[in-house]
């Protein structure tokens, strides 16, 4: 159904932990909702996951792990190029084409080096101590990700929108050197609206993240998700008195979560703790019934593609194969402009 005139949206997803509730409400629905609008191109940052998981079962694993949860969550490999990004080894000739178009500088003012830094800086330790090349060149290999495949937008969260206006300026200086002879297409960030623009609450009321490990894995065995869902802290207002949904993690969660089909619930929800007589457990048995309801085949599917040999493998073989043709007609117009190959 795609048209020609489409444009690309393209985005990297890094494999560094088990996919949980944020990845699927704040990352995973919004992109998938592009895809309706878009040419879309989504894919598996493996080698960006290499500069901090070190364990080679766990990121084999968790690259699964990721591209799974995203077929069973409702991506589409015959409309979506999918892949995973070591598949595709144009990326890397084309790191060094464009490694040797930008300023060190730029790199000394990304964001996650700086960071790097100061932290090392406050704790009394050489500035670059623990820094590896590979975080220090991280958003030239996410720009050629992004430039290689001719994408138009770029959907992320806040912290990557500098690394998007870094493709843009490494694409410009390439531009600027060699766009008489072919021109990379400047790419533009979009940050996808998260459902109600609200953070995720996580198992401690702060927002959901695998670094603060207060995250609800999305594909829990059903007792183990009750027992989570159990844990999200609540205050002590007695079963009788009225409560504020807006101030309460698990209503939450439920408002941000529930699909269409489940509005009916959540606004009932919302009125009886307004009124007064429900209490924080019965709230956590709603909660637990929609995730559970929606969560369920879901599971089932990502147990199905996690198994070898399943549809997931022929999904990213295809993908891999679209990939490389895309990213091989880039990397040949810049090789013929850059005077590389004969
Ligand atoms: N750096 C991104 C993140 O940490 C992942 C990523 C890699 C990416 N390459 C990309 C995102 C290209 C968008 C486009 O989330």
């Amino acid at each position: 159904m795609s048209q020609p005139v489409a444009k690309v949206s393209l985005t990297g997803i890094k494999p560094t932990g088990e996919p949980h509730l944020g990845n699927l409400i704040g990352a995973i629905r919004p992109a998938l909702q592009l895809a309706e609008q878009y040419d879309s191109v989504y894919f598996i940052a493996d080698y960006h996951a290499l500069t901090s998981v070190r364990d080679p079962k766990l990121l084999r694993h968790y690259s699964r792990s990721v591209a799974a949860t995203w077929v069973a969550a409702g991506l589409d490999p015959n409309r979506t190029i999918f892949y995973v990004q070591s598949d595709v080894p144009e990326i890397f000739e084309l790191t060094w084409a464009l490694s040797c178009v930008t300023g060190k500088g730029l790199m000394n003012r990304a964001h996650a080096y700086k960071a790097a830094r100061d932290r090392n800086v406050e704790a009394g330790e050489e500035p670059d101590a623990g820094v590896n090349m590979g975080l220090y060149n991280y958003p030239i290999l996410m720009a050629v990700d992004i430039l290689i495949m001719e994408s138009d937008v770029v959907p992320v969260g806040k912290d990557q929108v500098q690394h998007v206006e870094y493709a843009a300026d490494i694409a410009g200086s390439f531009n600027h050197l060699y766009g008489e002879s072919y021109r990379l297409k400047v790419p533009q960030a979009i940050i996808p609206d998260a459902g109600t623009g609200h953070t995720l609450p996580g198992l401690d009321g702060r927002k959901m993240s695998k670094s603060y490990d207060n995250t609800i894995p999305l594909f829990l065995p059903e007792n183990q998700l009750k027992k989570l869902v159990r844990r999200i802290p609540t205050d002590s207002t007695p079963v009788e008195a009225p409560k504020d949904p807006d101030g309460s993690a698990v209503f939450q969660i439920l408002e941000q979560f529930a699909p269409p089909s489940a509005a009916a619930v959540v606004a009932d929800t919302r009125k009886r703790l307004e009124a007064g007589g429900m209490g924080w457990g019965e709230l956590k048995n709603v909660l637990f019934d929609v995730l559970n309801t929606e969560l369920a085949p879901l599971r089932e599917r990502y147990d199905e593609l996690m198994q070898p040999g399943s549809d997931l493998d022929a999904y990213l073989a295809e993908g891999a194969v679209k990939a490389r043709e895309r990213a091989g007609r880039v990397l040949g117009s810049v090789r013929e402009a850059i005077g590389i190959g004969r």
